[in-house]
């Protein structure tokens, strides 16, 4: 079961007793990696019999992991710390209700959801670090660093959310940002499939020409670079038009790699067409249309 899952299903199950001590945890984490239950005990103001239920059943539910041995001490696991972005997500009125996955990969867990008002949104899970949190904790039996992923992660879904914003404003195609808290995203919800899924497509060329307007738009109207564009990151909706998806990478256009970054971009996407379609565009024409160079693209 994946992070999100647990989180999931165990969040109806949790009362405010149980989000306080998960808080204090938190907090107390920009310190030391493991709280101990002495200092949990200082900020939540209950008697030492109430801590150690809470924390029991936090463990038993997967949310927090325990050091065992002289010093015990305590860490949130991402089930705990996706508690607590969901309990902040339903309370701010933007999550309703789960659905089923949509997605779960290397870097984020995708989930479909309802808002209160019955609208399908998508929630994206940050996970960073989880292949070597995995390996690190069948090692040592306890994850090293592991608040530092948890940061990291809260890190890229502002990131993501921000060049969202950015780029949905100047009329890029993408999902709706609506919301974001900690390491968590709510967008609209999509359909349809990565472009690296689809066998064949009908005119490609109209295609690459709708993505090559939006990465120019992203460049001149947003001054937004994807900086990990590929098929993989394209969606391809039933109507035949596009989205690009995952922008926690972005930068600006006047970062001191903008033009390597926007090169490789083009160069994927271009790349991928030739292959699968033979679709041939030059990587030098794209760039000098993607900037302004060059007021058309001849396809
Ligand atoms: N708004 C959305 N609506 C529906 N499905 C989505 C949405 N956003 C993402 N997905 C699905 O989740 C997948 C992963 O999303 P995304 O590319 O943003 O994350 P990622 O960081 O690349 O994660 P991974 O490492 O799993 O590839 C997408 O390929 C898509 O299938
Ligand atoms: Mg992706």
């Amino acid at each position: 079961m994946s992070s999100a899952e647990v989180a999931v299903q165990v969040f109806r199950k949790l009362e405010s007793e149980d989000f306080r001590i998960l808080h204090i945890i938190e907090a107390a984490m920009s310190k030391r990696e493991f709280v101990p239950t002495g200092q949990i005990q200082k900020y939540a103001k209950l008697p030492m019999d109430r801590i150690e239920f809470t924390l029991g059943k936090l463990n038993k539910l997967g949310l927090i992991y325990q050091t065992k041995g002289a010093y015990v001490g305590h860490t949130l696991n991402y089930a705990g710390y996706d508690c607590l972005a969901i309990n902040t997500l339903v309370k701010a009125g933007v999550i309703e209700s789960f659905g089923q996955t949509l997605g779960v990969g290397k870097e984020a867990d995708v989930y479909d959801a309802l808002s209160p008002d019955g609208k399908r949104i998508a929630v994206k899970f940050h996970r960073l670090g989880r292949i070597s949190f995995r390996q690190t904790r069948r090692k040592r039996g306890y994850i090293r660093e592991h608040s530092t992923w948890l940061f990291q992660s809260h890190v890229a879904a502002e990131k993501e959310f921000q060049a969202m914003q950015l780029v949905y404003k100047n009329g890029v195609s993408v999902p709706e940002p609506i919301s974001q808290n900690r390491h968590v995203i709510a967008m609209g919800m999509i359909e349809g499939a990565e472009l690296s899924k689809y066998k064949e497509i009908p005119k490609p060329e109209k295609i690459l020409k709708e993505i090559l307007r939006n990465v120019r738009k992203t460049y001149l109207k947003a001054h937004v670079i994807h900086a990990d564009l590929s098929e993989y990151n394209i969606i391809l909706k039933p109507d035949g038009h596009i989205l690009i998806i995952d922008w926690p990478q972005y930068v600006k256009t006047n970062h001191a790699n903008a033009e390597d970054l926007l090169e490789r971009d083009l160069k994927n996407i271009l790349t991928f067409f030739n292959r699968k379609f033979t679709v041939k565009v030059v990587v030098k024409e794209a760039c000098d249309y993607v900037i302004g160079k060059a007021r058309s693209l001849a396809i």
